[in-house]
């Protein structure tokens, strides 16, 4: 009996660098986003954000760093745009800061904040690099927070009003919209775990606040496929395999759990699955925010699915012999390559997710909005060397490439980050760029790994 369970197309791929090309018309890109990038936050007429306000607090940073410079983006954009023409970029993926379009969340536009985007995506599609536009990339407006935040299902009105006015001005010239970046990390860390912006610890509003994103981004669909008729409209979560500690069935069930809470509870939702039952059974989830039609709203079809993706979990449960299944995280396995985040490198679960997304959930299209790594980059050499960078990126390419070789409907693929940037509660301390950013000076620099990434993108292949 043939016990060998492989087909011929995955025995004989070939994986010589030569042989893995990408299809023509792959969208390369970096991406960033505003409160990481622009600086300049209290001009031209910008409200205040949460990350302003979260960030001038003192103890919430890293060396009490802000945002309030940055790569100061906003006033060196042409620069920026350069340097990505530089590069041979197809795509570059960026975020519009809310507090500039509306500075208190709702009511009064403010222009000045929108003429800011509509001259950057000019100039990007006159150097024919394709915008991809994220309209939410964590930093609300503070007067919306001062209302309640996600917890309010108000929220999820004004990003609406919001998102109307944004794709009516850049609606002509747009063609992908992303309405949320990583809507869990701002449920989760915002309002449970407290480390970023608004630095709130209560389960309630952790969970209120998933489904209002999720609600926003619903509601807002339709209206981004009005005003912007020809783009495709979608989401970017962040995924992790989890993998089970053992093949003991309680640590496999504590697997299961975690990828419920951390992948599923809000990618079930958006197709019609609704929330995992065994999640809301185990931690006793009350969910009574969820009206009458809400999950018909978030359910609406999206045209592609981002996927953000770094790193995986180890899972085992808190209590095998007693049963007690609350998911424990481990530490990468010895030996594992770890990036300067501290993040276990495992490549292969990128086309565990592409795979996933495609067979599983059946996602007509998807982009790996997000994929990168911080390392230590040594800023006294005359080249910058990152050869850790160079390799990661290879090895997740690669993971991508045979996910194609596969019928995944991959598009297209975005670095992060273009350039070194504030890394959240990191502040400054983490490099995640193809570009190297000083600082004290905002000179910007070529990194090695944007001269590899320009030869990928020149040739399609992975050299
Ligand atoms: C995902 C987030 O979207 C981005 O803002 C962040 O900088 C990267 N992960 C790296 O942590």
């Amino acid at each position: 009996m043939d016990t060998s369970y492989q087909t011929s197309s995955f025995t004989q791929l070939d994986m010589s660098p030569q042989n893995m090309q990408f299809p023509t018309g792959f969208l390369w890109g970096a991406a960033t986003s505003a409160y990481q990038i622009e600086g300049a936050w209290n001009e031209d007429g910008k409200g205040l954000s949460i990350w302003d306000t979260f960030a001038h607090t003192p103890g919430n940073i890293r060396d009490g760093q802000s945002g309030d410079v940055a790569c100061d983006h906003y006033h060196r954009w042409r620069e920026d745009i350069e340097l990505m023409k530089a590069m041979g970029l197809k795509a570059y993926r960026f975020s519009i800061s809310w507090p500039r379009i509306f500075p208190q969340g709702t009511g009064k536009f403010n222009p000045n904040g929108l003429d800011f985007y509509q001259r950057l995506v000019d100039e990007l599609l006159k150097a024919e690099i394709e915008p991809f536009v994220t309209l939410y990339h964590w930093d609300l407006p503070q007067s919306l927070q001062d209302q309640g935040g996600w917890p309010a299902r108000d929220t999820a009105k004004a990003f609406v009003q919001y998102a109307d006015q944004v794709s009516r001005v850049l609606g002509d010239r747009v063609k992908y919209w992303i309405t949320f970046n990583e809507p869990f990390i701002v449920a989760w860390l915002g309002y449970l775990i407290g480390e970023h912006a608004p630095g709130h610890k209560d389960r309630d509003e952790m969970l209120h606040a998933a489904h209002h994103l999720l609600l926003a981004h619903g509601w807002s669909v339709p209206i981004l496929r009005q005003n912007s008729p020809h783009a495709q409209v979608g989401i970017t979560l962040d995924f992790y395999p989890v993998t089970p500690a053992s093949s003991h069935f309680a640590d496999r069930y504590a697997a299961w759990l975690q990828d419920g809470y951390r992948n599923r509870w809000l990618l079930d939702p958006l197709v019609a699955r609704g929330y995992p039952p065994e999640v809301i059974q185990f931690f006793n989830y009350s969910m009574d925010f969820i009206q009458p039609g809400d999950l018909e709203v978030i359910a609406t079809p999206i045209d592609f699915m981002g996927m953000n993706y770094y790193s995986r979990q180890i899972i085992r449960a808190r209590d095998r012999e007693n049963e007690d299944f609350t998911p424990i995280f481990l530490p990468p396995p010895s030996g594992s390559e770890l990036t300067e985040m501290g993040w276990e490198v495992y490549p292969q679960g990128l086309f565990e997710w592409l795979t996933r997304l495609t067979y599983e959930y059946r996602f007509p299209a998807i982009y790996v909005t997000e994929n990168g790594a911080a390392y230590p980059d040594n800023p006294n050499d005359s080249k910058i060397e990152d050869v850790q960078r160079i390799n990661y990126l290879r090895e997740h390419f690669t993971q991508a490439w045979q996910a194609l070789q596969v019928g995944v409907p991959l598009k297209g693929y975005f670095v992060w980050s273009l350039m070194d940037n504030f890394e959240w509660s990191h502040g400054y301390t983490k490099r995640f760029g193809l570009i190297y950013v000083d600082f004290k000076t905002q000179e910007r620099r070529m990194k090695s790994s944007a001269y590899w990434y320009r030869r990928v993108i020149a040739s399609g292949k992975l050299d």
